[in-house]
């Protein structure tokens, strides 16, 4: 069984056995937060999908304060060792490697590399998406993507889609029904909406538009599902 609590944004954290792994934690500065990052608690990983300070925002800091092993794209695993994180480890789409918490894939996204706080750009990345199996659950999130072919590469692989619909920046409504379509999760999480007046606020375009294709669970800040 894998506890999934959504903290708005693109972050998640997932528990099973005891293990703790935060996905993407935005919360210093997330006006949809509903706990601040000393509220967060006893982590093993923290996974990063790219270094947007959307994504980024707390990660450093928690893997520090937490002694947890922060996973990313080989080049932000590098900046997070560059900055204090004390065990960093890196990897890169299309890799995967099994963590005492759980299996993580690595796999496509398509979105801007840039490293927030990495003055010369130096440890610009490709963002990804991650598959996380923890629990026996089979959890991707798409991290901050464009609709891709790729994701036809998971259907059938992936129990759980936590997946951006907030337009703008990444899919949108129409395209991330699609990508459901794509990969064929049993359940469907919307995210990436809602956080800022650009990105979208319903995620009700988003359910209409999946239909029967899988089911949706809409979750609330700071609110978990099981699975
Ligand atoms: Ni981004
Ligand atoms: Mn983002």
């Amino acid at each position: 069984m894998l506890t999934l609590t959504w903290h708005s944004h693109a972050c998640f954290l997932l528990e099973h056995d005891g293990k703790r792994v935060i996905v993407d934690p935005f919360l210093t500065g997330n006006p949809t937060a509903v706990i601040g990052s000393s509220d967060v608690p006893k982590l093993d990983a923290v996974l990063v999908t790219h270094g947007h300070g959307d994504h980024l925002g707390d990660a450093i800091p928690l893997a520090i304060e937490h002694q947890a092993t922060l996973v990313a794209p080989f080049e932000l695993a590098e900046y997070a060792l560059d900055q204090g994180a004390p065990h960093v480890h890196a990897m890169h789409i299309g890799g995967a490697h099994q963590f005492p918490f759980g299996h993580v894939k690595m796999v496509t996204a398509i979105h801007g590399g840039m490293v927030e706080g990495d003055e010369g750009g130096r440890f610009t990345t490709h963002p990804c998406g991650f598959v996380v199996t923890m629990g026996g659950v089979r959890l991707y999130h798409t991290g901050d993507t464009a609709l891709t072919l790729d994701m036809q590469l998971l259907a059938g692989r992936v129990d759980v889609m936590c997946v951006a619909i907030g337009d703008n920046y990444t899919m949108g409504p129409e395209d991330a029904a699609r990508a459901v379509e794509f990969v064929k999760p049993k359940v469907a999480i919307p995210m990436h909406f809602g956080t800022f007046p650009i990105l979208l606020q319903d995620p009700a375009p988003f359910v209409r538009a999946v239909g029967t294709t899988a089911k949706v669970v809409v979750l609330e800040p700071g609110k978990s599902a099981e699975f």
